[in-house]
């Protein structure tokens, strides 16, 4: 724009003076005065207006700036379109994606943008659009070398300043990543699945590997002394055979006598009846052995019956404490003999668990003491199991059940001894329980019903 300095409205206003004086009237100056004026202020206008329109382009640059960083700052897909599905803008999200330019966008329809088997889910989009949004549907986007990819879609409806719809906004997040982290997550799923058989595995052969201590322990002393037993007995047959064969051949009655002395027959007949009747024993305490581990072992449910509990608790210190070198010192607070109808074999795997962690958390302690109690109340008994260990901070209190909790070190805990235990005692419709002693370590407490049936 022009603008007309001082000077030259001086030398125009000069001119009109000329004019005036040629004119030689006064309304004709005044009214050039006011032509002069006015030119005046449609300048100062322009200058105004001027001035607002550089103002209001600049912020409109700015704002157009600001849209296109945010644009090409989204890493989700960007794809606008009119009511028609004609493409009107696209961000570089979209084009790093599929290698196209906004080029091959802009003025396209949607129906080039994606591939033949999202076509179907775009025929709704016009319906959709009007009356909702779409969110997170999966349709595949063309890339510029043939491929597709898939992109998790959602779509909203978009409106002018005076609300009507104009079109649509289709934001896309790229699956392939959100597919990779899937399929490592399941991996390692798997993986963590395998680790935790692998521990159930190796609890059982644990368990399977101190049931066989124990069981050749047990076995080692019957079956040791009836060995003794038949080596004595097969010597002892040998010199009946001597005696008998000098009986056959009808020795004269001193020289038998003298045999009779020199084999000490005498002493065996004296002896027979004790190996034998030892030998009996032997035999029956293995079967009483084996009868134990078939229960121990539970492979069956096992049937409720009738026994007393005292025993049942004392054979469980023995057994869990069998291997041991040092073994606590073991105190015995038992009502009189109870007898319960319930599953013994169960409620022994059970003791035998809380035993073992009871000599476990007592490891350090110097005079290590055990305390096995009962006490019954309302048709309920309920057996006691008291260490002097380091008893259950407050924090593993809240997981000590749960299965592959353990402190110990690997390789010595599996975590699964109560999460077990747990799971047998309410099988019989009992609980187990634990606390804190005011004198130190733990109490389990479990508790069964004296004459439950199930
Ligand atoms: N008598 C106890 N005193 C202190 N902590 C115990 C006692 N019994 C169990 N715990 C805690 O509970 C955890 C889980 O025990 P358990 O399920 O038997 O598994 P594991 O003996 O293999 O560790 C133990 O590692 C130990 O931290
Ligand atoms: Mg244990």
């Amino acid at each position: 724009m022009t603008h007309h300095t001082d000077t030259q409205k001086d030398s125009l206003i000069k001119e009109a003076g000329v004019m005036d004086s040629l004119q030689q009237t006064d309304s004709t100056e005044e009214a050039w005065i006011e032509v002069i004026h006015k030119m005046d202020s449609v300048y100062a206008d322009l200058v105004h207006s001027q001035v607002e329109l550089e103002v209001k382009n600049k912020a409109l640059e700015e704002a157009q700036l600001f849209i296109n960083s945010v644009l090409s700052a989204m890493t989700d897909t960007l794809i606008v379109c009119d009511t028609e599905g004609v493409v009107l803008q696209v961000n570089s999200a979209l084009e790093k994606l599929t290698g196209k330019t906004k080029e091959d966008y802009l003025q396209h329809s949607l129906n080039e943008v994606f591939s033949e088997d999202s076509q179907a889910m775009l025929d709704f989009f016009p319906e959709k659009m009007r009356h909702e949004s779409l969110i997170d549907c999966e349709v595949n986007v063309h890339c510029s070398d043939g491929t597709t990819t898939p992109l998790s879609m959602n779509c909203s409806s978009r409106f002018d300043a005076s609300g009507i719809l104009t079109g649509m906004v289709l934001i896309g997040r790229p699956l392939g990543e959100l597919r990779h982290a899937y399929k490592k997550l399941n991996f390692a799923h798997n993986e963590l699945q395998r680790t935790q058989q692998q521990l159930i595995h190796s609890e059982k052969m644990a368990s399977l590997g101190r049931l066989i201590a124990g069981v050749a322990h047990e076995l080692n002393n019957p079956i040791s002394f009836i060995f003794g037993n038949m080596h004595a007995l097969e010597r002892y047959g040998s010199r009946i055979n001597q005696y008998l064969n000098a009986v056959d051949a009808q020795i004269d009655p001193p020289e038998l006598k003298k045999l009779h002395k020199e084999l000490k027959i005498g002493r065996i007949q004296d002896d027979m009846d004790s190996l034998i009747e030892g030998s009996l024993e032997g035999a029956e305490r293995v079967n009483n052995i084996i009868q134990d581990l078939r229960n121990y072992s539970g492979g069956q449910k096992e049937e409720y019956s009738f026994f007393e509990l005292n025993t049942v608790i004392k054979k469980a210190v023995n057994w869990a404490l069998k291997t041991d070198k040092i073994k606590p010192e073991i105190q015995y607070k038992l009502t009189d003999e109870i007898k319960i109808n319930s599953c013994k074999g169960q409620i022994h795997q059970v003791l035998v668990n809380l035993i073992q962690n009871a000599r476990d958390a007592m490891e350090t302690v110097t005079h290590p003491k055990l305390i096995l109690s009962t006490s019954v109340s309302d048709e309920t008994v309920s057996i006691h199991v008291i260490d002097q260990g380091i008893g259950i901070s407050e924090q593993d209190a809240k997981t000590i059940f749960d299965p592959f909790f353990t402190s110990k070190p690997v390789g010595q805990g599996t975590g699964l001894g109560l999460y077990i235990s747990y799971g047998l005692a309410h099988d019989l419709n009992g609980d187990l329980i634990f606390k804190n002693n005011p004198q130190g370590g733990a109490e389990f407490t479990l508790s069964i019903p004296v004459g439950s049936k199930r």
